[in-house]
Order: C-alpha cells, then structure tokens, then sequence
C-alpha cells in the first residue's frame, strides 16, 4: 500500500499569557509519528484535551507545527507555494463534529454545498448538477437542495457536512468526532456511510473519536494519545499492551451500560500541557508505574507486527489478562 499521508515528529505549543504570571508555553501535541496509507481509516482515540483536534487542525495547516513535518502524497507540505497549498488543500478536507460550524443556517444547502467550489475561485461547469451528485453521494434527494439547515436533523446536516468535504474530490478526509453529537443509531448510518463513500471513492480517513469501541470496530489501526502524544499505535484486533490503552478498553467493555464509564470520567485526570512531568505523563494514574517512570519519558517504539507501544512495562502489562 503505498503512503498517502506522513507525520513526522509533529509538535505544537502554545504561547498564552496568564495574569500575573506572563508568558506560558502549553504543550498541546508532542513529537507525534504515524503514517496513513491510501484507502487506510486511522482512528486518533484520546479523552478530551489530549491534542486530538489541534493535530487535525496541524494535518490540514489550519494551524503551523511548532516543529516537525508533514508528507501528503510524498511531498512535504512546509515546502509547497502558496499555489501548490491550495491544491493539496482541496486533496485534503475536514468534517467537524458540528455540521452547524462549518454550514451557515442563513444560506440553504445549495449554496453551502457550492462554497468549497467558491473559496477555490471556480465554480462546477454545471453547478445544480453538481449539488445534486453530492446529495445523491451522501444519501439525500433533491429536494434538500433548497432548504435551510434548521429544516434538517442532526443526521441530514452531518450527511451535509460530509457531501461539502467530498466536493473537491480530496483523497483524504479529517473527521474530528463527526458523530459524537448523534443519536447511537443515526451514529451507525453515518459510519455505514463513511464506509461505503471510502470503498467507492478511495478516501482516506483519518476518524477522530473518544469512543475507543467504534475506533476499534470503524478503524484499521488505532493511534491512541495521551497528554499530547502517541502512547500506543495498534492494528485491527491487536490486543493493547499500554496500561492506558487497557484502562480506556475496561471501560468501554463494562457489559451493564449503567456503570459504563465514559473516557471522559475515567479516574484520575492528565497532566496539564503547561507543567508535564520529566518522566511518562501516565504515571500518576498507572497501576504499572515505577521510579524508572517518573525519571524518564518510554519512546514510542516496535512492539510486535504493526504495533508500536510507548511504556517502559509493556512487557509486563501485555502478560497480564484483560480485565473485560
Ligand atoms: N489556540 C490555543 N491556545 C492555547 N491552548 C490551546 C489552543 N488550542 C488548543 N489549546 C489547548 O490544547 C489542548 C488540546 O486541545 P484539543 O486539541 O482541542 O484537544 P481534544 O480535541 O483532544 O479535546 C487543550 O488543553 C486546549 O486548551
Ligand atoms: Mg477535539
């Protein structure tokens, strides 16, 4: 298969000035590594404020690296001109998790579907029909055409927000939790989808979420972040060998969906990306952890076929049964 999509030790900080205090640095996304070959879905799976969106917005140069590189289609994006950028920029497009953000309710879902076309400075030979191959591409008659968003369920405008991303013909697709908003079942039709537009078309995506089970079940590798980094990049039906990758699936695998715990209410919290330890940023919450922990950062290295793990006791942790 050949790479459609590489990054390179991709960091970013950011410099915000607090009262008082002065200038802070807050490391959001550190030295971040993986590849994404074509026709691939890389599922990026973290709870909330691990980096997730800040390293779509990095992939898609909403936002520069501090340091690092990204390759798309074998070409370094730091040294395309401003020509070639916008090319790349139609190859690569985004859906958000709030079709609202990226479709204005005062303008109906023609035009909103014909804005990427605009933004590019060139709109289709024949633009209604161009509309209409994109609702049909994404499930929805005609008639869409002319309504507003607010006339639309949540599924219909996210169905929306696909068919906008999908209209410069890109190869690859950033999907920043495009169904965490939704009804679980309308959350099913969107993945089937996705599934079927990537087969037909041959997208790549990469599929942001903090639902590890629909990463795993959705995605043919799983790049699970921590405080910024990867800790653990695991294929299909790998079994996980980071403590942290084994704390989010024993909660996702509770069989009483009342007890469940969600990502976000998992025990202990982070370390801030202003004040990052020297040693894992795990540690604090790790039933694993030793002084070797708190002394240096594990690099994310090979642990078995396709697999990668950043944890100094993987060994130990991948020995132990999980808890389901
Ligand atoms: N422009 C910014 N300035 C300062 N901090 C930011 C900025 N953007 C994001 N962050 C911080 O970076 C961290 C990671 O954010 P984000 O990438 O949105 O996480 P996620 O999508 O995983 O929830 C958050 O703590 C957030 O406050
Ligand atoms: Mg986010």
């Amino acid at each position: 298969m050949t790479e459609i999509l590489s990054v390179k030790n991709l960091s970013r900080r950011f410099v915000t000035k607090r009262l008082w205090r002065g200038a802070e640095v807050f490391s959001a996304v550190r030295n971040v590594s993986f590849n994404a070959s074509r026709g691939e879905i890389v599922g990026v799976v973290g709870e909330s404020g691990c980096g997730k969106s800040t390293l779509a917005r990095l992939i898609l140069r909403l936002i520069e690296p501090s340091s690092g590189e990204i390759f798309f289609e074998g070409s370094d994006l730091a040294s395309f001109s401003k020509r070639e950028m916008r090319r790349s920029r139609q190859k690569m497009q985004m859906v958000f998790q709030d079709p609202y953000s990226s479709i204005d309710p005062r303008f109906t879902i023609q035009s909103a579907l014909l804005e990427p076309f605009k933004v590019q400075g060139q709109l289709p030979a024949k633009p209604d029909q161009r509309v209409l191959e994109l609702l049909n591409m994404v499930g929805l008659d005609a008639s869409f055409a002319h309504r507003y968003p607010h006339q639309m369920s949540g599924g219909q405008k996210q169905r929306v927000g696909i068919a906008r991303a999908l209209a410069l013909n890109p190869s690859l697709i950033v999907l920043d939790e495009p169904t965490a908003s939704l009804d679980v079942s309308v959350q099913a039709q969107i993945i089937n989808l996705l599934d079927q537009l990537r087969r037909d078309l041959g997208l790549t995506y990469i599929f942001i979420s903090h639902d590890l089970s629909l990463v795993r079940y959705f995605c043919d590798k799983t790049v699970v972040m921590y405080a910024g980094r990867i800790v653990e990049i695991l294929p299909k039906r790998g079994t996980p060998a980071h403590p942290y990758t084994r704390m989010l699936m024993s909660s996702v695998f509770e069989p009483d969906p009342k007890s469940r715990r969600t990502i976000t209410r998992l025990a202990g919290e982070a370390p801030s990306g202003y004040a990052l330890p020297v040693g894992c940023a795990f540690a604090t919450r790790c039933a694993f952890a030793t002084q070797t922990c708190n002394e240096a950062d594990p690099a994310l290295e090979p642990f078995a076929q396709r697999h990668q793990v950043a944890c100094h006791h993987a060994k130990k942790c991948f020995r132990e049964p999980m808890v389901a």
